[in-house]
């Protein structure tokens, strides 16, 4: 098959090996070490761009000179050993890895950690084209028979629910920033502000301004270095989808029948009840 099942989580094959999977967990977490973490499909290539800039001081040069997965590598995916081991401090990553697959080094060092929400409706969606572009995911199906995979957990990194819960541990909450897709949205350059008091990189407001310009979706859309354009068509086909599909919110609307939503509800509303969770979107 397409996929590797790594400590109950599926992974896809193209991306991932016995040896990357290796390497993060036994990966050496140094305490000025970023982490930005999502569950897939919740905004991973938008911090691929935001981090180096907030931690460059708004150097374009490291958004224009390497793809996303050499800039800010995935932890646990066969580049990220290439791009750590020599890599001078700060060291920024990304993961989608729940929190108990974390390294052993990562509970003792304490980095500081983003972790990225996005409202879970919209990630099917964003997943469901994803399936439909990538050739090195399994094909998705109908949008129902995808849903049900959602929500019963058999997908790329498991169940969305159990991703986020898992992030809200008190084991982390000293040095963990929560911010959504949403958020980011909404109001891009007050997020990297955020970020920046969070990482301790003070920036200038033209340099707030410029790295909010920098991180829209329709620049980042144009770069060749962000967009995916770099990946060979048969691994992408963009003529079914492109990997900065949309860069909206709820656009479930456009896919949900009532009956949809109520049968993701239902499962929303058990798997999070008693969680000390409040979402930026509308959970009506
Ligand atoms: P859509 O498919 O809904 O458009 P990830 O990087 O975690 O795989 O997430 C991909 C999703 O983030 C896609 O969502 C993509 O368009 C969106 N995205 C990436 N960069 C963005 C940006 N600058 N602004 C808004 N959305 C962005």
């Amino acid at each position: 098959g397409k996929y590797i099942l790594y400590k109950g989580l599926l992974v896809p094959r193209e991306t991932h090996s016995a040896e990357s999977l290796k390497y993060a967990e036994e990966f050496k977490t140094r305490d000025d070490d970023v982490f930005a973490v999502t569950y897939p499909k919740s905004g991973t290539t938008w911090m691929q761009e935001i981090l180096p800039l907030v931690l460059s001081g708004g150097d374009l040069s490291s958004v224009q000179s390497q793809p996303n997965w050499d800039r800010v590598p995935w932890l646990e995916e066969t580049r990220a050993a290439l791009v750590l081991d020599g890599r001078p401090a700060p060291r920024a990553m990304v993961t989608h890895l729940p929190l108990p697959l974390m390294p052993a080094s990562f509970f003792k060092a304490k980095p500081k950690v983003i972790y990225v929400t996005r409202n879970p409706k919209d990630v099917v969606v964003s997943s469901f084209h994803f399936h439909q572009m990538a050739s090195f995911l399994d094909d998705p199906g109908t949008f129902d028979e995808f849903l049900d995979k959602f929500l019963a957990g058999e997908v790329l990194f498991g169940k969305w629910t159990d991703h986020v819960k898992s992030w809200r541990s008190p084991e982390v909450q000293d040095r963990i920033l929560y911010i959504t897709y949403e958020e980011m949205l909404e109001d891009l350059r007050g997020a990297v502000l955020k970020f920046s008091h969070f990482l301790g990189k003070e920036l200038s407001e033209e340099t707030l301004t410029h790295i909010a310009e920098q991180c829209s979706f329709s620049s980042m859309k144009q770069n060749t270095m962000s967009n995916y354009s770099l990946v060979p068509k048969e691994f992408m086909d963009t003529s079914k989808s492109h990997f900065l599909r949309k860069g909206v919110a709820g656009d479930w609307k456009n896919y949900f029948s009532p009956e949809q939503e109520t049968r993701f509800l239902a499962v929303y509303r058990e798997e999070m009840k008693g969680v000390d969770f409040k979402s930026s979107w509308d959970e009506n």
